[in-house]
C-alpha cells in the first residue's frame, strides 16, 4: 500500500512526500489567541481569538483538495515570449514537481519543493505570543542558467463573522474594504477590514521586499469576470497588478515582487506577514521588526525552545518505537492543540456560529496538559467553573471571547432537560488531576463566580473551587431516576443517545463513582474526615444500585429509558452492548473482580476489531426519534457502532487496572496512528495524530478515519499510556509507580519532571511479568512501596524499579 511520508524522529517532524494525500493533512500554527490551521499544500485558515466572530482568512474545507484555500504563492518565470506561472505549494496550479516535502513540525510547517529548476523552501509559523503568521521563503535557482523571477503571495479574506460570509451575499461584500499603505524602504502594507471594524481591527498583509504592485480585488486578480481561475489567474499575465483598493466585493491581498535575475545557485529570501491589529499604526513597529530576517530566525528559535521545554516534562524510551514517537512528540503536541482549540476549528469542526468550546471536552483536554502547562490548566479550569450553574450542573458550551455559555444541542428539544448528565463531573476529575500534579491546595480556596447573573450582569453567587466541586457531586446525588441512578439529562458523554426525560445513565453513575473516589482521596489528604465519610457513603450507595440493577449477565447495561426498559442489554435488537458501560464500572471501582473481567472480555469479543474497539453493537439501522442522534448514522459510523477512539483508552485503563498489560498494549497499538502509516489508503487521515472516529466493521469502509486532531482521544490516550501502561502517575503525595506492560518487554525508562524535580526512572522486567513492583530505589536508597515521594526540586533523581 502507498505511503505518503515518513517520521523524521531526529527533527520531530512528519515528512509528507506526496502532496496527493487522500484528504488534506494539516498542522496548527499559533494558538486560539492568534493562529489556525495550515494544510500540507500551504492553504491556511487563520483567526484571532475566535474562529466564529474574528476569522481572517477564508478557507472552505469542503471544496476539492485541488482548489485554492486561503493562501498561496505564485512564482513567475520570464520566458522569451510569455510567463510561466506556478505555485511551489503544488495547489492550485498542480504542476509537475521534481520534489515535494511538507515537514509537519512542532508549531510550524516547512515545505520544500522543486518545480522547473526552482527550489522553494518556506517555513510557516506564528511567533510565540504574537498576532501574525510569518511565511519565510527562500527561493534557489537550481539550474545552470540565470532566471528572472517574480513572487506573488496571495491571501483571500473572509468577513470576520465567519457564518455571515456564507449566509449573506449582499451585506458582506458591501462591507469589505482594502487599502494600501506605502512606507519607507519599499514597505507596502495592504490592509483589510469589514467596514464596522475599521477603527478597531484591521487585517494586514505585507512583506520584507519592495512590492512593485498589488491587487485587493479577487475578480480583477482572476480576470474575465472570474472565469479566470486560481489555477491560472489572468492578472499574472500582465507585468504589473492593477493597484486597486477594493471598496467592496471579495477581498484578497496580492503583492507582486520582482525578484530580478537569480544566478545559478543563488537564493532570495522573501518574508510575508499576515496579521491583525487595531490599526496599521499600531502594527507598524512590529512589522518593521519582522522585515529583518534575523528577527524571524530568533522568533523561530524561540518556538523550538518552547517545545523543547514543553516536551521535556515527560520523555520515554520503551521497546516500541511507535509508542515512543507518540509519547515523546505527537501525543503531547495533540493534547496542546486540543486544549487550545477544543472542538472549535479543524477541517471537520468548522467553528461557525455560537458553538464555542465544550465544557466536558475542555475539562478532559486539560488533563492532557496539566503536567506540561499547569498554569494554563488552572486558568482553563477557572474559566469552566465560571459557567457552572448554582445548582452544580454546567452549561455545555461557552464562547471564550464573550464568556457567554449555552446549553448545547439540548436547546433543540423544547421542554426537555437543559443539561447533560455528565458535564459537571468532569471538572472534578480535572481539578483533582491539577492538584495531584502541582500540590497547589490553595486553589481549593479560590473564589469563582457561578454563571447566573443579576440584572446588571453581575454574578449572583460565587463559591470556592471546593464548593464548586461539592455542588457538582450534589447535583448528581440528587438528580436520580426511578432506579436511583443518575438522570441522563439531554445526553451523557455519548451526545447522540437522546432519550425521554426521566431516562437514567449508567455512564453518569460510573463517572460519579470515579469523581467520588477522587473526592474521598482529596478529603483524606486534606484531613477532612467528615467529607471523606460522606462521600464514601454516597459511593457505596451508588455501587450497590449499579450492581443490583445493571448487570445484564455478561456485561453491564448502559441506560434505563424513561419507561424503565434497558438499553445496552441482550434483550435489545440494536445497541446490545456499549463499551463505556463496561470500562467505566472498572475505572470507578464499582465492578467486583469477576464481573469486571467478564465485562471486559465481552468488550473484546463483541466490540473488538483490528482497528480498535467499537462504541456499541449492533448499529441502529434507521432513524428512530426515541433514541435520538445515534440513529442518524448508518451502522458502523461514529457513535452508531463506529470505532469512536475517545472510548478506547478507557478500556486500556480498565485492562491495566485489572493487570492485563498485554491486552492494554494490544488496544493501544490498534489505534496508534503511527502504526497506520503504511495503511493510509484505508485510513486516509494524518498518521501523526489521533482521529476522532474510524468506521467500524459493520460499515463497508471499515478502517476509514475522519475528524483528525480535535478529539478527547488525545488526552485520554496520553493518560492511559503514561499513567496506566507505563504506570507513572502523579498523586497528592508523590509519583505512584505501577506499570502494566506487555510481558515481552524487558523494561523501559522515563524521564519525568514533577513538582520541580527530575525523576529518571528505570524499570526492569527480568521475569517478564505484566505488573508487580517488587522493589524501588531512589538515588540508590531503598524506597518503601511504590510511591516515590515529592523530592528535592533542585536535583535529578535516579529511580530504579524492579518488576517481578
Ligand atoms: C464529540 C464531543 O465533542 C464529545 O463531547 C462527545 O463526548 C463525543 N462526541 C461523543 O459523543
Amino acid at each position: 500500500m502507498a505511503s505518503y511520508g515518513y517520521f523524521d524522529d531526529q527533527h520531530r517532524e512528519y515528512v509528507i512526500t506526496d502532496p496527493k494525500t487522500p484528504v488534506k493533512w494539516i498542522n496548527y500554527v499559533g494558538t486560539l489567541a492568534f493562529g489556525g490551521l495550515v494544510d500540507h499544500t500551504g492553504g491556511a485558515l487563520i483567526c484571532k481569538g475566535d474562529p466564529a466572530l474574528n476569522r481572517i482568512v477564508k478557507y472552505i474545507p469542503q471544496l476539492p483538495s485541488s482548489e485554492f484555500k486561503g493562501e498561496t504563492l505564485y512564482l513567475r518565470l520570464a520566458t522569451s515570449d510569455r510567463y510561466r506561472v506556478f505555485s511551489p505549494y503544488f495547489v492550485p496550479t498542480l504542476d509537475h514537481y521534481d520534489r515535494y516535502e511538507c515537514h509537519v513540525g512542532l508549531g510550524y510547517t516547512h515545505i520544500v519543493s522543486e518545480f522547473y529548476g526552482i527550489r522553494t523552501d518556506v517555513t510557516i509559523f506564528v511567533p510565540l505570543d504574537d498576532n501574525r503568521v510569518i511565511r519565510d521563503y527562500k527561493f534557489t535557482n537550481l539550474g545552470s542558467q540565470p532566471v528572472e523571477m517574480d513572487a506573488i503571495p496571495v491571501v483571500e479574506y473572509t468577513h470576520p463573522d465567519a457564518l455571515k460570509q456564507f449566509t449573506n451575499a449582499d451585506w458582506v461584500p458591501q462591507t469589505m474594504q482594502s487599502r494600501v499603505h506605502n512606507g519607507r524602504n519599499g514597505l507596502k502594507i495592504l490592509t483589510q477590514y469589514a467596514f464596522l471594524r475599521r477603527d478597531i481591527a484591521v487585517n494586514y498583509f505585507t512583506s520584507n521586499l519592495p512590492a512593485s504592485s498589488f491587487e485587493t480585488d479577487r475578480a480583477r486578480f482572476l480576470g474575465d469576470h472570474e472565469y479566470g481561475t486560481w489555477a491560472n489567474p489572468q492578472a499574472l499575465m500582465a507585468t504589473e497588478l492593477s493597484n486597486y483598493e477594493a471598496h467592496r466585493g471579495d477581498n484578497i491581498a496580492a503583492l507582486l515582487h520582482h525578484l530580478g535575475v537569480i544566478q545559478p545557485g543563488e537564493t532570495r529570501r522573501l518574508i510575508t506577514q499576515l496579521g491583525q491589529e487595531a490599526s496599521v499604526e499600531v502594527a507598524l513597529p512590529s512589522i518593521g521588526r519582522y522585515r529583518d530576517g534575523r528577527e524571524v530566525d530568533t522568533a523561530f528559535a524561540n518556538l523550538a525552545r518552547f517545545w523543547d521545554g514543553y516536551l521535556s516534562t515527560l520523555q520515554v524510551d520503551t521497546p516500541d518505537a511507535n509508542m515512543n514517537r507518540m509519547l515523546n512528540v505527537y501525543n503531547p503536541r495533540q493534547c496542546h492543540v486540543t486544549q487550545n482549540w477544543s472542538r472549535y476549528l479543524s477541517l471537520y469542526q468548522l467553528g461557525f456560529g455560537a458553538r464555542g468550546i465544550g465544557f466536558r471536552d475542555t475539562a478532559q483536554d486539560v488533563m492532557g496538559v496539566i503536567a506540561h502547562a499547569p498554569a494554563e490548566a488552572r486558568t482553563l479550569i477557572e474559566m469552566l467553573l465560571s459557567v457552572q450553574r448554582r445548582n452544580g450542573s454546567a452549561f455545555h458550551q461557552l464562547n471564550p471571547l464573550t464568556m457567554i455559555a449555552n446549553a448545547g444541542d439540548s436547546r433543540e428539544v423544547e421542554g426537555g432537560p437543559d443539561y447533560y448528565g455528565d458535564d459537571h463531573l468532569w471538572i472534578v476529575l480535572a481539578i483533582v488531576a491539577y492538584l495531584e500534579e502541582t500540590g497547589d491546595l490553595a486553589f481549593l480556596e479560590k473564589v469563582v463566580p457561578y454563571y447566573e447573573k443579576d440584572r446588571s450582569e453581575h454574578p449572583m453567587e460565587a463559591g470556592t473551587v471546593l464548593d464548586h466541586m461539592r455542588r457538582a457531586i450534589d447535583f448528581t446525588t440528587t438528580n436520580v431516576g426511578a432506579h436511583g441512578l443518575p438522570l441522563l439529562g439531554f445526553a451523557d458523554w455519548n451526545d447522540t443517545v437522546n432519550l425521554r426525560a426521566g431516562a437514567e445513565s449508567l455512564f453518569v453513575a460510573h463517572l460519579y463513582g470515579k469523581a467520588l473516589l477522587e473526592m474521598i482521596h482529596l478529603a483524606q489528604h486534606t484531613g477532612d474526615a467528615a467529607m471523606a465519610d460522606r462521600y464514601a457513603s454516597y459511593y457505596e450507595v451508588m455501587r450497590a444500585r449499579v450492581n443490583d440493577q445493571a448487570w445484564d449477565g455478561e456485561w453491564y447495561l448502559r441506560y434505563f429509558d424513561a419507561d424503565g426498559s434497558p438499553l445496552g442489554s441482550k434483550v435489545n435488537k440494536y445497541g446490545q452492548i456499549y463499551v463505556n458501560g463496561q470500562s467505566w464500572p472498572v475505572i470507578a471501582g464499582f465492578a467486583p473482580p469477576d464481573r469486571a473481567r467478564q465485562a471486559l472480555d465481552s468488550v473484546k469479543h463483541k466490540l473488538g476489531t483490528r482497528n480498535g474497539i467499537k462504541l456499541s453493537m449492533p448499529g441502529f439501522d434507521g432513524w428512530d426519534p426515541s433514541r435520538g442522534g445515534i440513529t442518524t448514522y448508518p451502522p458502523g459510523a461514529k457513535e452508531n457502532g463506529g470505532i469512536f477512539l475517545h472510548a478506547n483508552p478507557w478500556v486500556i485503563i480498565a485492562e491495566a487496572t485489572l493487570g492485563n498489560g498485554d491486552r492494554a498494549f494490544e488496544y493501544y497499538n490498534q489505534i496508534n496512528p503511527v502504526a497506520k502509516n503504511d495503511q493510509i489508503d484505508d485510513f486516509e487521515c494524518e498518521p501523526y495524530v489521533y482521529p476522532q472516529n474510524v468506521l467500524g466493521d459493520e460499515h463497508p469502509q471499515f478502517g476509514l478515519a475522519r475528524n483528525s486532531w480535535l478529539t478527547g482521544t488525545a488526552s485520554w490516550a496520553y493518560q492511559a499510556a503514561t499513567q496506566y501502561i507505563l504506570g507513572i502517575a502523579p498523586t497528592h503525595n508523590g509519583l505512584h509507580i505501577d506499570p502494566c506492560i506487555p510481558c515481552s518487554w524487558d523494561g523501559f525508562s522515563v524521564v519525568r519532571r514533577f513538582r520541580g524535580a527530575v525523576y529518571q526512572i528505570e524499570v526492569n522486567n527480568p521475569n517478564h511479568v505484566s505488573r508487580g513492583v517488587t522493589s524501588v530505589t531512589v538515588d540508590g536508597q531503598p524506597n518503601e512501596g511504590n510511591l516515590v515521594p515529592v523530592l528535592d526540586g533542585t536535583k535529578v533523581h535516579e529511580v530504579e524499579v524492579l518488576l517481578g
